[in-house]
């Protein structure tokens, strides 16, 4: 008995193996072609809408670093950060790996084009996708009480979609999990994460990403500027460990940087 779980065990390890390579290849090939391609065989540019390789690979370290398991993002797209996440919880975690999407605009504009990613990479069965926005998704996982280590947000940038996503989605988050924030070169999203440090009880895990105090120099030589490294584009943020209970009044004015 004990000899063949053993077996399964190793079986289950090597098949992992082998999906972390089709997964590691499925993205080489997509960025060598530098194109996504639809069901219907429409083609899409990679760039701007997907995470570059230097900073999908600093995701998956990221996701690495932490242990993540189940992780969820808000806008999908072409699968790109999708596969990297896959990518990493597959390699901490072969038989539990599972990766939540959404994206309202999946079928209508990128013609499944993520969708299709997953199946070459062979793990479309990983994949709970739903094609909606994530105001509406998200408040459907919370019901369902899911649980995350690691969100990502790259969906609808605009201020308040940033904040529904980063309120919504801390609500599935396990405790002491972490929210990547993608884009904080847009004075929307660095608005909403500013609201969200200064009143919700997150932290900046500097050394994943933006030190937002550092923001006030984005805004005022522009975020080329200050971009060095792969991560200074996003921002890491710590989930308390404990739920934060705060009063039933309670706001603190947050600086717009
Ligand atoms: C920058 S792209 C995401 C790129 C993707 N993360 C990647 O690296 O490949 C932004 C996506 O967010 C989606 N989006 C816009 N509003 C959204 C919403 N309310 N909920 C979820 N996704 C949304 C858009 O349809 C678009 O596909």
């Amino acid at each position: 008995m004990q000899r063949k779980d053993l077996g399964s065990e190793g079986l289950v390890n090597k098949q992992a193996e082998s999906l972390t390579t089709n997964i590691g290849r499925t993205l080489d090939s997509l960025f060598a072609a530098g194109k996504a391609v639809g069901e219907d065989g429409s083609e899409f540019d990679l760039f701007p809408i997907g995470l570059r390789l230097p900073q999908g690979n600093a995701l998956a370290g990221i996701a690495a670093r932490e242990g993540a398991v189940r992780t969820i993002e808000s806008g999908f797209a072409m699968g790109i950060s999708g596969l990297f996440l896959m990518k990493a919880t597959m390699e901490t975690a072969p038989r539990e790996a599972e990766h939540f999407a959404i994206d309202p605009s999946e079928k209508s504009y990128w013609k499944n084009a993520g969708l299709c990613a997953f199946e070459a990479a062979g793990v479309r069965d990983r994949l709970h996708f739903y094609d909606d926005n994530s105001e509406y998704v998200l408040p459907r996982l919370i019901e369902k009480k899911e649980s995350f280590d690691l969100g990502f947000i790259d969906g609808n940038h605009r201020f308040e979609g940033a904040l529904m996503d980063l309120t919504l989605m801390q609500r599935v988050m396990k405790p002491g999990g972490l929210i990547v924030v993608d884009d904080t070169w847009m004075p929307s999203v660095r608005a909403a994460i500013q609201y969200f440090i200064e009143n919700m009880g997150v932290t900046a895990v500097t050394e994943y990403g933006d030190d937002p105090k550092r923001w006030i120099l984005k805004r005022l030589f522009g975020s080329k500027s200050v971009r060095k490294s792969t991560t200074s584009n996003m921002v890491a943020l710590r989930i308390a460990d404990e739920p934060v209970e705060l009063p039933w009044n309670a706001f603190h004015p947050f600086s717009i940087k």
